[in-house]
Protein backbone atom coordinates (compact mmCIF):
# COMPACT_ATOMS: atom_id res chain seq x y z
CA UNK A 1 0.00 0.00 0.00
CA UNK A 2 1.33 3.50 -0.49
CA UNK A 3 0.26 6.48 0.97
CA UNK A 4 -1.71 7.98 -1.74
CA UNK A 5 -3.76 4.68 -2.22
CA UNK A 6 -4.70 4.81 1.45
CA UNK A 7 -6.07 8.36 0.47
CA UNK A 8 -7.88 7.92 -2.86
CA UNK A 9 -10.03 5.52 -4.35
CA UNK A 10 -7.58 3.82 -6.58
CA UNK A 11 -7.40 2.17 -10.05
CA UNK A 12 -4.82 -0.34 -10.35
CA UNK A 13 -3.02 -0.84 -14.26
CA UNK A 14 -1.76 -4.25 -14.89
CA UNK A 15 1.36 -3.75 -16.94
CA UNK A 16 1.40 -5.51 -20.02
CA UNK A 17 3.51 -3.18 -21.79
CA UNK A 18 5.27 -0.51 -20.17
CA UNK A 19 4.47 2.56 -22.65
CA UNK A 20 0.98 1.30 -22.94
CA UNK A 21 0.23 1.07 -19.09
CA UNK A 22 1.87 4.63 -18.05
CA UNK A 23 -0.35 5.86 -20.66
CA UNK A 24 -3.47 4.52 -19.22
CA UNK A 25 -1.85 4.95 -16.04
CA UNK A 26 -1.92 8.91 -16.78
CA UNK A 27 -5.61 9.06 -18.70
CA UNK A 28 -7.14 7.66 -15.60
CA UNK A 29 -5.72 10.62 -13.84
CA UNK A 30 -6.86 12.89 -16.17
CA UNK A 31 -10.23 11.69 -14.95
CA UNK A 32 -9.38 12.67 -11.12
CA UNK A 33 -8.75 9.37 -10.49
CA UNK A 34 -5.91 8.05 -8.47
CA UNK A 35 -3.63 5.10 -10.36
CA UNK A 36 -0.90 2.96 -9.76
CA UNK A 37 1.02 0.56 -12.06
CA UNK A 38 1.77 -3.41 -11.38
CA UNK A 39 3.81 -6.00 -12.27
CA UNK A 40 1.53 -8.77 -14.32
CA UNK A 41 2.92 -11.15 -10.77
CA UNK A 42 0.17 -9.53 -9.28
CA UNK A 43 -1.86 -11.98 -6.82
CA UNK A 44 -5.77 -12.08 -6.49
CA UNK A 45 -4.58 -11.78 -2.91
CA UNK A 46 -2.41 -8.53 -3.00
CA UNK A 47 -4.81 -7.17 -4.88
CA UNK A 48 -7.71 -7.89 -2.17
CA UNK A 49 -5.21 -6.25 0.49
CA UNK A 50 -5.07 -3.04 -1.95
CA UNK A 51 -8.40 -2.78 -1.80
CA UNK A 52 -8.44 -1.04 -5.77
CA UNK A 53 -12.04 0.33 -6.98
CA UNK A 54 -10.97 -0.87 -10.09
CA UNK A 55 -8.34 -2.70 -12.50
CA UNK A 56 -6.97 -2.27 -16.10
CA UNK A 57 -5.02 -4.46 -17.84
CA UNK A 58 -3.09 -2.58 -20.05
CA UNK A 59 -2.22 -3.21 -23.94
CA UNK A 60 1.09 -5.55 -24.92
CA UNK A 61 3.34 -6.25 -27.80
CA UNK A 62 2.80 -10.23 -26.72
CA UNK A 63 0.83 -12.75 -28.73
CA UNK A 64 -1.79 -14.40 -26.31
CA UNK A 65 -0.43 -17.85 -28.10
CA UNK A 66 2.98 -17.89 -28.04
CA UNK A 67 4.74 -19.47 -25.20
CA UNK A 68 5.62 -18.30 -21.86
CA UNK A 69 3.43 -14.89 -22.93
CA UNK A 70 2.48 -12.95 -19.85
CA UNK A 71 -0.84 -14.26 -18.12
CA UNK A 72 -2.26 -13.10 -14.73
CA UNK A 73 -3.63 -14.79 -11.47
CA UNK A 74 -7.45 -16.04 -12.84
CA UNK A 75 -8.63 -15.65 -9.44
CA UNK A 76 -8.88 -11.65 -9.63
CA UNK A 77 -11.55 -12.24 -11.74
CA UNK A 78 -13.70 -13.74 -8.74
CA UNK A 79 -12.36 -10.66 -6.96
CA UNK A 80 -15.82 -9.01 -7.45
CA UNK A 81 -13.21 -5.69 -8.88
CA UNK A 82 -14.53 -4.23 -11.70
CA UNK A 83 -11.39 -5.48 -14.74
CA UNK A 84 -11.64 -3.25 -17.53
CA UNK A 85 -8.98 -5.43 -20.61
CA UNK A 86 -7.78 -3.52 -23.22
CA UNK A 87 -6.06 -5.07 -26.60
CA UNK A 88 -3.61 -7.63 -25.04
CA UNK A 89 -5.62 -7.95 -21.89
CA UNK A 90 -8.80 -8.18 -23.30
CA UNK A 91 -7.62 -10.85 -25.18
CA UNK A 92 -5.74 -12.61 -22.22
CA UNK A 93 -9.46 -12.05 -20.18
CA UNK A 94 -11.48 -13.42 -22.76
CA UNK A 95 -8.99 -16.68 -23.16
CA UNK A 96 -8.59 -17.02 -19.45
CA UNK A 97 -12.80 -17.10 -19.12
CA UNK A 98 -13.19 -19.54 -22.10
CA UNK A 99 -13.67 -17.15 -24.73
CA UNK A 100 -11.75 -17.66 -28.20
CA UNK A 101 -8.58 -15.48 -29.53
CA UNK A 102 -7.75 -16.55 -33.35
CA UNK A 103 -4.81 -16.40 -35.28
CA UNK A 104 -6.71 -15.41 -38.34
CA UNK A 105 -3.13 -14.18 -40.07
CA UNK A 106 -5.00 -10.64 -40.95
CA UNK A 107 -3.85 -7.97 -38.10
CA UNK A 108 -5.79 -4.47 -37.64
CA UNK A 109 -3.90 -2.08 -37.78
CA UNK A 110 -4.98 1.94 -37.19
CA UNK A 111 -8.31 3.57 -37.74
CA UNK A 112 -11.39 1.28 -37.33
CA UNK A 113 -15.07 1.98 -37.43
CA UNK A 114 -16.37 0.55 -34.67
CA UNK A 115 -20.69 -0.22 -34.78
CA UNK A 116 -22.34 -0.51 -31.30
CA UNK A 117 -24.68 -3.15 -31.63
CA UNK A 118 -25.90 -3.81 -27.94
CA UNK A 119 -26.40 -1.57 -25.19
CA UNK A 120 -23.85 -1.03 -22.89
CA UNK A 121 -22.71 0.25 -19.75
CA UNK A 122 -19.60 1.52 -21.01
CA UNK A 123 -18.91 1.85 -24.59
CA UNK A 124 -20.16 5.10 -24.74
CA UNK A 125 -21.85 6.87 -28.51
CA UNK A 126 -22.54 4.82 -31.77
CA UNK A 127 -20.73 5.01 -34.59
CA UNK A 128 -17.08 5.99 -33.98
CA UNK A 129 -13.36 5.73 -35.33
CA UNK A 130 -11.40 3.70 -33.08
CA UNK A 131 -7.85 3.15 -32.74
CA UNK A 132 -6.31 -0.65 -33.77
CA UNK A 133 -3.00 -2.38 -33.17
CA UNK A 134 -3.72 -6.33 -33.14
CA UNK A 135 -2.83 -9.55 -34.92
CA UNK A 136 -4.65 -11.81 -32.58
CA UNK A 137 -8.28 -11.40 -32.95
CA UNK A 138 -11.02 -12.03 -30.84
CA UNK A 139 -13.62 -14.40 -32.44
CA UNK A 140 -15.72 -15.15 -29.36
CA UNK A 141 -17.00 -13.55 -26.44
CA UNK A 142 -16.62 -15.82 -22.74
CA UNK A 143 -20.11 -17.21 -22.26
CA UNK A 144 -22.33 -15.10 -20.26
CA UNK A 145 -20.19 -12.34 -21.67
CA UNK A 146 -22.13 -9.92 -24.29
CA UNK A 147 -20.93 -8.41 -27.34
CA UNK A 148 -21.42 -4.63 -27.48
CA UNK A 149 -19.76 -3.29 -30.49
CA UNK A 150 -17.55 -4.57 -33.88
CA UNK A 151 -15.88 -3.33 -36.56
CA UNK A 152 -15.31 -5.02 -40.04
CA UNK A 153 -12.49 -7.23 -39.05
CA UNK A 154 -13.23 -7.69 -35.26
CA UNK A 155 -16.35 -9.41 -33.98
CA UNK A 156 -15.82 -8.79 -30.32
CA UNK A 157 -14.35 -5.47 -30.32
CA UNK A 158 -15.76 -4.88 -26.98
CA UNK A 159 -17.72 -7.36 -24.88
CA UNK A 160 -18.93 -7.27 -20.75
CA UNK A 161 -20.67 -9.18 -18.59
CA UNK A 162 -22.09 -6.60 -16.11
CA UNK A 163 -23.33 -8.92 -13.65
CA UNK A 164 -19.27 -10.29 -13.19
CA UNK A 165 -18.43 -6.54 -13.92
CA UNK A 166 -15.56 -7.77 -16.17
CA UNK A 167 -15.09 -5.29 -19.44
CA UNK A 168 -13.13 -5.66 -22.54
CA UNK A 169 -12.00 -3.76 -26.03
CA UNK A 170 -10.32 -4.86 -28.55
CA UNK A 171 -8.98 -1.24 -29.44
CA UNK A 172 -7.09 1.21 -27.87
CA UNK A 173 -9.51 3.51 -25.79
CA UNK A 174 -6.07 5.57 -24.22
CA UNK A 175 -4.82 6.93 -27.33
CA UNK A 176 -5.89 10.36 -29.10
CA UNK A 177 -7.02 8.43 -32.35
CA UNK A 178 -10.18 7.50 -30.62
CA UNK A 179 -12.02 10.49 -30.05
CA UNK A 180 -14.22 9.11 -27.61
CA UNK A 181 -12.09 6.87 -25.26
CA UNK A 182 -11.64 8.70 -22.55
CA UNK A 183 -15.78 8.84 -22.44
CA UNK A 184 -15.39 5.40 -21.91
CA UNK A 185 -12.15 4.92 -19.75
CA UNK A 186 -14.88 7.69 -17.80
CA UNK A 187 -17.70 5.51 -17.76
CA UNK A 188 -15.91 3.14 -16.59
CA UNK A 189 -14.20 4.34 -13.47
CA UNK A 190 -16.87 6.56 -12.44
CA UNK A 191 -20.20 4.41 -13.12
CA UNK A 192 -18.57 1.11 -13.18
CA UNK A 193 -16.01 1.37 -10.47
CA UNK A 194 -18.10 4.22 -8.70
CA UNK A 195 -14.46 5.82 -8.35
CA UNK A 196 -14.85 9.23 -6.65
CA UNK A 197 -12.85 12.02 -8.64
CA UNK A 198 -10.99 13.53 -5.49
CA UNK A 199 -7.19 13.45 -7.89
CA UNK A 200 -6.45 17.17 -7.90
CA UNK A 201 -3.79 19.08 -7.42
CA UNK A 202 -5.07 20.60 -4.46
CA UNK A 203 -5.64 17.86 -2.66
CA UNK A 204 -1.87 16.10 -4.07
CA UNK A 205 -0.52 19.53 -2.17
CA UNK A 206 -2.48 19.77 0.61
CA UNK A 207 -1.19 16.20 1.23
CA UNK A 208 1.94 16.19 0.33
CA UNK A 209 2.05 19.39 3.10
CA UNK A 210 0.71 17.03 5.39
CA UNK A 211 3.40 14.06 4.66
CA UNK A 212 6.21 16.56 4.63
CA UNK A 213 5.48 18.35 7.56
CA UNK A 214 5.32 14.81 9.25
CA UNK A 215 8.56 13.81 7.91
CA UNK A 216 10.70 16.35 8.58
CA UNK A 217 9.23 18.01 11.68
CA UNK A 218 11.53 20.79 12.91
CA UNK A 219 14.28 19.26 10.99
CA UNK A 220 16.61 21.36 8.43
CA UNK A 221 16.29 20.26 4.79
CA UNK A 222 18.28 21.16 2.23
CA UNK A 223 17.72 20.97 -1.58
CA UNK A 224 19.90 21.03 -4.98
CA UNK A 225 18.07 23.20 -7.34
CA UNK A 226 19.12 22.12 -10.90
CA UNK A 227 17.12 24.67 -12.67
CA UNK A 228 15.41 22.05 -14.13
CA UNK A 229 11.50 21.75 -13.57
CA UNK A 230 11.92 18.50 -10.91
CA UNK A 231 14.13 20.05 -8.28
CA UNK A 232 12.11 23.26 -8.59
CA UNK A 233 8.84 22.01 -7.94
CA UNK A 234 10.01 19.55 -5.14
CA UNK A 235 11.90 22.82 -3.49
CA UNK A 236 8.65 24.82 -3.96
CA UNK A 237 6.43 21.89 -2.65
CA UNK A 238 8.89 21.99 0.38
CA UNK A 239 8.83 25.22 1.17
CA UNK A 240 5.11 25.70 0.74
CA UNK A 241 5.21 22.37 3.91
CA UNK A 242 8.15 23.77 5.90
CA UNK A 243 8.73 27.50 5.16
CA UNK A 244 12.38 28.42 6.35
CA UNK A 245 13.42 25.17 7.37
CA UNK A 246 14.35 24.87 3.94
CA UNK A 247 17.74 26.06 2.27
CA UNK A 248 18.16 25.45 -1.55
CA UNK A 249 22.16 25.09 -2.74
CA UNK A 250 22.04 26.10 -6.68
CA UNK A 251 25.52 25.70 -8.36
CA UNK A 252 26.35 27.14 -11.07
CA UNK A 253 28.92 25.42 -13.12
CA UNK A 254 29.37 27.82 -15.75
CA UNK A 255 27.52 25.15 -18.14
CA UNK A 256 24.17 26.67 -17.79
CA UNK A 257 21.98 28.44 -20.78
CA UNK A 258 21.85 32.02 -20.85
CA UNK A 259 19.79 34.18 -18.23
CA UNK A 260 19.69 30.40 -16.40
CA UNK A 261 21.09 30.89 -13.31
CA UNK A 262 19.55 34.68 -12.73
CA UNK A 263 15.82 33.05 -13.74
CA UNK A 264 16.50 30.71 -11.09
CA UNK A 265 17.61 32.95 -8.48
CA UNK A 266 15.18 35.60 -9.43
CA UNK A 267 12.18 32.88 -8.93
CA UNK A 268 13.61 31.56 -5.76
CA UNK A 269 14.82 33.99 -3.91
CA UNK A 270 13.46 36.98 -5.12
CA UNK A 271 9.97 35.62 -5.79
CA UNK A 272 9.08 32.57 -3.69
CA UNK A 273 11.37 33.76 -0.53
CA UNK A 274 13.67 30.57 -0.44
CA UNK A 275 16.54 30.92 1.03
CA UNK A 276 19.26 30.02 -1.94
CA UNK A 277 22.97 29.94 -1.85
CA UNK A 278 23.92 30.35 -5.05
CA UNK A 279 27.29 28.42 -5.88
CA UNK A 280 29.45 30.42 -8.38
CA UNK A 281 31.63 27.71 -9.41
CA UNK A 282 32.59 28.17 -13.04
CA UNK A 283 36.19 28.40 -12.75
CA UNK A 284 36.69 25.47 -10.78
CA UNK A 285 34.63 23.37 -13.58
CA UNK A 286 36.39 24.66 -16.52
CA UNK A 287 39.90 23.70 -14.34
CA UNK A 288 38.89 20.14 -14.05
CA UNK A 289 37.79 19.98 -17.63
CA UNK A 290 40.66 20.96 -19.04
CA UNK A 291 42.10 19.22 -21.75
CA UNK A 292 39.08 16.55 -21.58
CA UNK A 293 37.47 15.73 -24.56
CA UNK A 294 36.16 12.25 -24.06
CA UNK A 295 32.37 12.83 -23.44
CA UNK A 296 32.12 9.97 -20.89
CA UNK A 297 34.82 11.60 -18.66
CA UNK A 298 33.50 14.73 -19.05
CA UNK A 299 30.53 13.65 -17.31
CA UNK A 300 32.73 11.99 -14.76
CA UNK A 301 34.31 15.00 -13.92
CA UNK A 302 31.23 17.43 -14.36
CA UNK A 303 29.24 14.55 -11.65
CA UNK A 304 32.41 14.67 -8.95
CA UNK A 305 32.56 18.40 -9.15
CA UNK A 306 29.27 18.99 -8.54
CA UNK A 307 29.32 16.84 -5.25
CA UNK A 308 32.50 17.94 -4.13
CA UNK A 309 30.73 21.71 -4.60
CA UNK A 310 27.61 20.45 -2.93
CA UNK A 311 29.51 18.87 0.10
CA UNK A 312 31.06 21.79 0.89
CA UNK A 313 28.16 24.15 0.98
CA UNK A 314 25.90 21.37 2.11
CA UNK A 315 28.39 20.87 5.05
CA UNK A 316 28.20 24.64 6.35
CA UNK A 317 24.58 23.89 6.57
CA UNK A 318 24.09 22.85 10.39
CA UNK A 319 22.72 20.02 10.84
CA UNK A 320 20.47 19.38 7.53
CA UNK A 321 19.34 16.09 7.81
CA UNK A 322 16.92 15.93 5.12
CA UNK A 323 17.86 16.24 1.15
CA UNK A 324 14.82 16.94 -1.08
CA UNK A 325 14.96 15.13 -4.68
CA UNK A 326 12.35 15.24 -7.65
CA UNK A 327 12.17 11.55 -8.41
CA UNK A 328 9.15 11.38 -10.22
CA UNK A 329 6.94 8.20 -10.40
CA UNK A 330 8.30 6.47 -14.06
CA UNK A 331 11.35 6.61 -12.03
CA UNK A 332 9.65 4.81 -9.11
CA UNK A 333 8.18 1.89 -11.35
CA UNK A 334 11.74 1.21 -13.66
CA UNK A 335 13.23 0.42 -10.54
CA UNK A 336 10.76 -2.11 -9.19
CA UNK A 337 7.25 -0.73 -8.32
CA UNK A 338 5.73 1.69 -5.75
CA UNK A 339 6.76 -0.19 -2.90
CA UNK A 340 10.45 -0.20 -3.66
CA UNK A 341 12.57 1.51 -0.66
CA UNK A 342 13.81 4.84 -1.44
CA UNK A 343 16.92 5.21 -3.87
CA UNK A 344 19.12 8.23 -5.53
CA UNK A 345 17.76 8.96 -8.65
CA UNK A 346 20.03 7.36 -10.58
CA UNK A 347 20.05 10.63 -13.62
CA UNK A 348 22.42 12.88 -13.42
CA UNK A 349 20.67 15.95 -12.41
CA UNK A 350 21.38 15.36 -8.66
CA UNK A 351 22.44 11.60 -8.87
CA UNK A 352 25.81 10.29 -8.39
CA UNK A 353 25.67 11.63 -4.69
CA UNK A 354 27.72 9.34 -2.43
CA UNK A 355 26.48 6.79 -0.39
CA UNK A 356 28.31 8.16 2.74
CA UNK A 357 26.19 11.42 2.28
CA UNK A 358 23.86 10.66 5.37
CA UNK A 359 21.01 12.42 4.49
CA UNK A 360 17.25 11.40 4.63
CA UNK A 361 15.23 11.55 1.40
CA UNK A 362 12.69 13.70 1.05
CA UNK A 363 10.83 12.85 -2.32
CA UNK A 364 7.47 14.91 -2.90
CA UNK A 365 6.74 13.94 -6.60
CA UNK A 366 7.23 10.30 -6.61
CA UNK A 367 3.32 9.75 -7.30
CA UNK A 368 3.44 11.88 -9.97
CA UNK A 369 4.14 12.37 -13.87
CA UNK A 370 5.41 14.98 -15.56
CA UNK A 371 2.33 16.56 -16.80
CA UNK A 372 1.19 16.48 -13.30
CA UNK A 373 4.62 18.17 -11.62
CA UNK A 374 3.74 20.98 -14.26
CA UNK A 375 0.52 21.38 -13.03
CA UNK A 376 1.99 21.36 -9.61
CA UNK A 377 4.25 23.94 -9.91
CA UNK A 378 1.68 26.21 -11.50
CA UNK A 379 -0.27 25.94 -9.16
CA UNK A 380 2.24 26.85 -6.19
CA UNK A 381 2.98 30.06 -8.33
CA UNK A 382 6.27 29.19 -10.24
CA UNK A 383 6.91 31.70 -13.36
CA UNK A 384 5.93 29.77 -16.85
CA UNK A 385 9.97 29.63 -17.55
CA UNK A 386 10.41 27.42 -15.18
CA UNK A 387 7.57 24.89 -14.91
CA UNK A 388 7.42 24.87 -19.00
CA UNK A 389 11.49 24.72 -19.19
CA UNK A 390 12.45 21.76 -21.58
CA UNK A 391 14.64 19.06 -20.16
CA UNK A 392 18.21 19.78 -19.81
CA UNK A 393 21.22 17.51 -18.88
CA UNK A 394 23.11 17.37 -15.73
CA UNK A 395 26.27 18.50 -17.25
CA UNK A 396 24.74 21.12 -19.49
CA UNK A 397 26.61 22.71 -22.40
CA UNK A 398 29.67 20.77 -21.44
CA UNK A 399 27.88 17.68 -23.70
CA UNK A 400 27.08 19.80 -26.30
CA UNK A 401 30.32 21.34 -27.26
CA UNK A 402 32.17 18.45 -29.27
CA UNK A 403 35.91 18.83 -28.20
CA UNK A 404 37.30 20.53 -25.32
CA UNK A 405 34.94 22.95 -22.85
CA UNK A 406 36.61 26.19 -22.25
CA UNK A 407 35.42 29.31 -21.34
CA UNK A 408 35.11 30.86 -25.08
CA UNK A 409 33.42 27.85 -26.36
CA UNK A 410 30.88 27.84 -23.44
CA UNK A 411 29.94 31.63 -24.56
CA UNK A 412 29.40 30.97 -27.76
CA UNK A 413 27.17 28.06 -27.34
CA UNK A 414 25.58 30.02 -24.77
CA UNK A 415 24.65 32.71 -27.38
CA UNK A 416 23.64 30.76 -30.58
CA UNK A 417 21.65 28.50 -28.28
CA UNK A 418 20.03 31.65 -27.33
CA UNK A 419 18.78 32.41 -30.13
CA UNK A 420 17.59 29.28 -31.43
CA UNK A 421 15.51 28.95 -28.20
CA UNK A 422 14.21 32.36 -28.54
CA UNK A 423 13.34 32.24 -32.22
CA UNK A 424 11.16 28.37 -31.34
CA UNK A 425 9.84 29.98 -28.33
CA UNK A 426 8.40 33.71 -30.73
CA UNK A 427 6.75 31.03 -32.97
CA UNK A 428 4.68 29.82 -30.47
CA UNK A 429 6.59 26.22 -31.12
CA UNK A 430 7.99 25.61 -27.55
CA UNK A 431 5.39 23.14 -25.65
CA UNK A 432 5.80 21.23 -29.14
CA UNK A 433 9.01 20.61 -28.59
CA UNK A 434 10.32 18.06 -26.28
CA UNK A 435 13.79 20.45 -26.80
CA UNK A 436 15.62 22.20 -28.64
CA UNK A 437 19.16 23.55 -28.57
CA UNK A 438 22.21 24.39 -30.20
CA UNK A 439 25.69 22.16 -30.83
CA UNK A 440 29.09 23.78 -31.20
CA UNK A 441 31.67 20.88 -33.16
CA UNK A 442 34.51 23.07 -31.60
CA UNK A 443 37.25 20.81 -33.60
CA UNK A 444 35.35 21.47 -36.92
CA UNK A 445 35.90 24.54 -38.85
CA UNK A 446 35.00 24.78 -42.46
CA UNK A 447 35.13 27.40 -45.48
CA UNK A 448 32.99 29.97 -45.79
CA UNK A 449 32.70 33.93 -47.32
CA UNK A 450 30.85 37.08 -45.45
CA UNK A 451 30.71 40.64 -47.41
CA UNK A 452 34.21 39.50 -49.46
CA UNK A 453 35.96 38.47 -46.85
CA UNK A 454 36.80 34.10 -46.32
CA UNK A 455 36.13 33.01 -43.16
CA UNK A 456 37.04 29.66 -41.19
CA UNK A 457 35.06 29.14 -38.92
CA UNK A 458 32.74 26.42 -36.48
CA UNK A 459 29.78 24.57 -37.26
CA UNK A 460 26.57 24.87 -35.16
CA UNK A 461 24.11 22.11 -35.06
CA UNK A 462 20.50 22.69 -34.19
CA UNK A 463 18.95 19.58 -32.68
CA UNK A 464 15.01 19.96 -32.23
CA UNK A 465 13.03 16.60 -30.81
CA UNK A 466 9.59 15.76 -30.13
CA UNK A 467 9.12 12.88 -27.98
CA UNK A 468 6.75 11.59 -24.78
CA UNK A 469 9.42 10.43 -22.46
CA UNK A 470 13.09 10.49 -24.26
CA UNK A 471 13.21 7.26 -25.21
CA UNK A 472 12.15 7.59 -28.71
CA UNK A 473 12.11 10.83 -30.63
CA UNK A 474 11.65 12.49 -33.83
CA UNK A 475 13.04 15.51 -35.35
CA UNK A 476 11.15 17.99 -35.35
CA UNK A 477 9.33 19.42 -38.36
CA UNK A 478 10.45 23.14 -37.89
CA UNK A 479 9.29 25.43 -40.50
CA UNK A 480 11.25 26.52 -43.38
CA UNK A 481 11.30 30.19 -42.54
CA UNK A 482 11.80 29.32 -38.77
CA UNK A 483 15.39 27.65 -39.19
CA UNK A 484 16.16 30.08 -41.97
CA UNK A 485 15.65 32.99 -39.48
CA UNK A 486 17.56 30.66 -36.69
CA UNK A 487 20.55 30.62 -39.38
CA UNK A 488 21.06 34.24 -40.48
CA UNK A 489 20.70 35.18 -37.02
CA UNK A 490 23.40 32.92 -35.55
CA UNK A 491 25.48 33.80 -38.39
CA UNK A 492 25.31 37.36 -38.25
CA UNK A 493 25.46 37.68 -34.67
CA UNK A 494 27.62 35.13 -32.92
CA UNK A 495 30.67 35.54 -34.23
CA UNK A 496 33.32 32.71 -34.85
CA UNK A 497 30.49 30.69 -36.25
CA UNK A 498 29.89 30.51 -39.95
CA UNK A 499 27.69 27.43 -41.05
CA UNK A 500 24.59 25.85 -39.53
CA UNK A 501 23.27 22.45 -40.08
CA UNK A 502 19.53 21.30 -38.69
CA UNK A 503 20.20 17.82 -37.27
CA UNK A 504 17.27 15.50 -39.20
CA UNK A 505 18.22 12.20 -37.15
CA UNK A 506 15.77 10.25 -34.60
CA UNK A 507 16.35 8.51 -31.70
CA UNK A 508 16.72 6.05 -32.10
CA UNK A 509 19.33 5.33 -34.37
CA UNK A 510 20.61 8.82 -32.79
CA UNK A 511 20.30 10.34 -29.17
CA UNK A 512 18.83 13.73 -28.47
CA UNK A 513 21.94 14.90 -27.22
CA UNK A 514 25.33 14.71 -29.18
CA UNK A 515 27.66 13.42 -26.87
P1 LIG B 1 19.85 10.99 -24.98
O1 LIG B 1 20.93 11.91 -25.47
O2 LIG B 1 20.39 9.80 -24.27
O3 LIG B 1 19.06 11.82 -23.89
O4 LIG B 1 18.88 10.63 -26.06
C1 LIG B 1 17.82 11.45 -23.35
C2 LIG B 1 17.37 12.55 -22.42
O5 LIG B 1 18.22 12.62 -21.27
C3 LIG B 1 18.85 13.89 -21.17
N1 LIG B 1 20.22 13.64 -20.74
C4 LIG B 1 20.65 13.81 -19.50
N2 LIG B 1 20.00 14.25 -18.41
N3 LIG B 1 21.98 14.05 -17.21
C5 LIG B 1 20.68 14.39 -17.27
O6 LIG B 1 20.11 14.81 -16.28
C6 LIG B 1 22.72 13.59 -18.25
O7 LIG B 1 23.91 13.30 -18.16
C7 LIG B 1 21.99 13.48 -19.47
N4 LIG B 1 22.33 13.06 -20.71
C8 LIG B 1 21.22 13.16 -21.46
C9 LIG B 1 18.75 14.49 -22.56
O8 LIG B 1 18.80 15.91 -22.53
C10 LIG B 1 17.43 13.94 -23.04
O9 LIG B 1 16.34 14.68 -22.52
Amino acid sequence: MTLESETYDTVLVVDFGAQYAQLIARRVREAHVYSEIVPNTITAEEIRARKPVGIIFSGGPASVHVEGAPTIDQEIYDTGVPVLGICYGAQLLALQLGGEVAKTGRGEYGRAELSVTGTSSFVVGGEQDVWMSHFDTITRAPSGFSVVASTPDTPAAAFESDERRLYGVQYHPEVVHTPRGQDLLKRFLHDVCQARPTWTMTSIIEQQTELIRKQVGGGRVICALSGGVDSAVAAALVHHAVGPQLTCVYVDNGMMREGESEEVVDAFQRTQGIELIHVRAEERFLEALQGVTEPEQKRKIIGERFIREFESTAGGIEDARFLVQGTLYPDVIESGGSDHASTIKSHHNVGGLPEDIEFELVEPLRALFKDEVRRVGEELGLPEEIVWRQPFPGPGLGVRIIGEVTKERADLLRKADAIVRAEVRDAGLNREIWQVFAVLLADVRSVGVQGDERTYGHPIIVRAVTSDDAMTADWARLPYDLLARISSRIINEVKGINRVAYDITSKPPGTIEWE
